[in-house]
């Protein structure tokens, strides 16, 4: 037998699983990848490593609702920030750290009014229900959930012409966990119902090394100190992008090594995927050198980039041009994005100039 509390793993797990499917960014979708992906997500504070601050803030407001224990829910909480930062994986600790359920949906998933109706009535008090990509929720499907954040209350019209009526149902006590990286998208209305807000940032290179020791450890695999230092500098800052180069690399060792990672086995395998002392990939690089060389430190707009490189403006938006916007060495201006003098030496340092 499984208890409710195991239960929820499982079920979570599974969602998870689902959704790495169909993320843009998980490349790796096979059985294997999944199962690893799956035993890399932290389940509860202890094991999420770093956002000390968005941690610290969750778990006062969490031991608040368990020490009243009067049936009052936590806030709905609002997580936004670059992809592979670990909204998701957040949301799962919340519903662990509540011993609640949690339901998994996302902005694009629920095309009508009444799959989101259908998803709420099925909730039972305390339930968590993650809404992933939330800025991608349709107008009317927005609507009908301002009021259930709000008040509890579910307005539907039964019927239709003039027979029809409006009938407000009560729903179970619940809280929403949404996830998007940008805030910029999200209605007023929608962003105002969430009681607690916050942005992941970007992880510390100390944290970054945890995050990779951790990853090793639950794997069996030896990797030295000097070079979970050097991968902890590759990584973007970025857990998911520390566990993908990890698990690279870590093939590397075991196909030109002997399963150990030591600095060259690290330094190899990097060279191998092209990816450069800050991090970048050849398609990041590729991406500004397109703009320098077709304009230079003028400002160019999203589109004419999307256009320049065959990505889709979303893609360039969210996955590409966080990070290099964290580094300087792109610019946002009202007129479009720059490339700036750090950029450009970089290139100019990467020899493709
Ligand atoms: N704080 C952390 N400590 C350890 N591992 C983490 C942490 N945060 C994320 N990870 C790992 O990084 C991976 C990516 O995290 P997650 O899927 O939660 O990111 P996300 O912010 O939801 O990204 P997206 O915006 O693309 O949905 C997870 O599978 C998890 O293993
Ligand atoms: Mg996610």
């Amino acid at each position: 037998m499984v208890n409710a509390q195991e239960l929820t793993i499982l079920w979570y797990n599974i969602s998870m699983a689902i959704e790495r499917l169909v993320e843009p960014t998980a490349a790796e979708n096979d059985k294997e990848e999944e199962r690893i992906e799956i035993s890399l997500r932290p389940l509860s504070f202890a094991e999420y490593i770093g956002q000390e601050h968005l941690k610290n803030n969750l778990k006062l407001a969490i031991d608040a609702v368990k020490k009243r224990a009067d049936g009052s829910t936590l806030d709905h909480v609002l997580l936004y920030g670059p992809p592979g930062l670990g909204k998701t994986t957040m949301a799962g600790v919340i519903a662990h750290e509540l011993s609640a359920s949690l339901r998994v949906t996302s902005g694009p998933a629920i095309e009508r009014a009444g799959d989101l109706a259908s998803i709420l009535t099925n909730l039972k008090d305390g339930d968590v229900l993650f809404i992933d990509e939330i800025h991608r929720l349709r107008r009317a499907v927005e609507e009908v959930l301002y009021s259930a954040m709000e008040d509890y209350k579910l307005d539907i019209v039964i019927g239709k012409g003039p027979a029809a009526r409006s009938v407000r149902l009560d729903l179970p006590h619940f809280t929403v966990i949404g996830a998007t990286t940008r805030t910029g998208s999200l209605a007023g209305p929608l962003r105002d119902r969430f009681g607690i807000i916050h942005r992941l940032e970007y992880y510390k290179e100390s944290e970054i090394e945890q995050i990779i020791m951790r990853t090793a450890k639950i794997l069996g695999t030896t990797i030295r100190p000097d070079a979970t230092e050097l991968l902890a500098t590759r990584s973007r800052l970025t857990p998911r992008i520390a566990n993908r180069l990890f698990k690279r690399v870590r093939d590397y060792a075991d196909v030109n090594g002997d399963g150990i990672i030591d600095t060259k086995i690290a330094s190899d395998a990097l060279a191998l995927m092209e990816i450069d002392f800050l991090g970048l990939d050849p398609a990041d690089r590729n991406m500004l050198r397109l703009m320098w060389e077709n304009y230079g430190d003028r400002p160019v707009g999203l589109t004419t980039i999307a256009a320049l490189t065959g990505d889709e403006a979303t893609t360039i938006e969210d996955f590409y041009e966080p990070y290099l916007l964290q580094l300087g060495l792109l610019a946002r201006t009202p007129k479009g994005r720059v490339v700036t003098e750090k950029g450009r030496r970089h290139l100019d340092k990467s020899g493709i100039l």
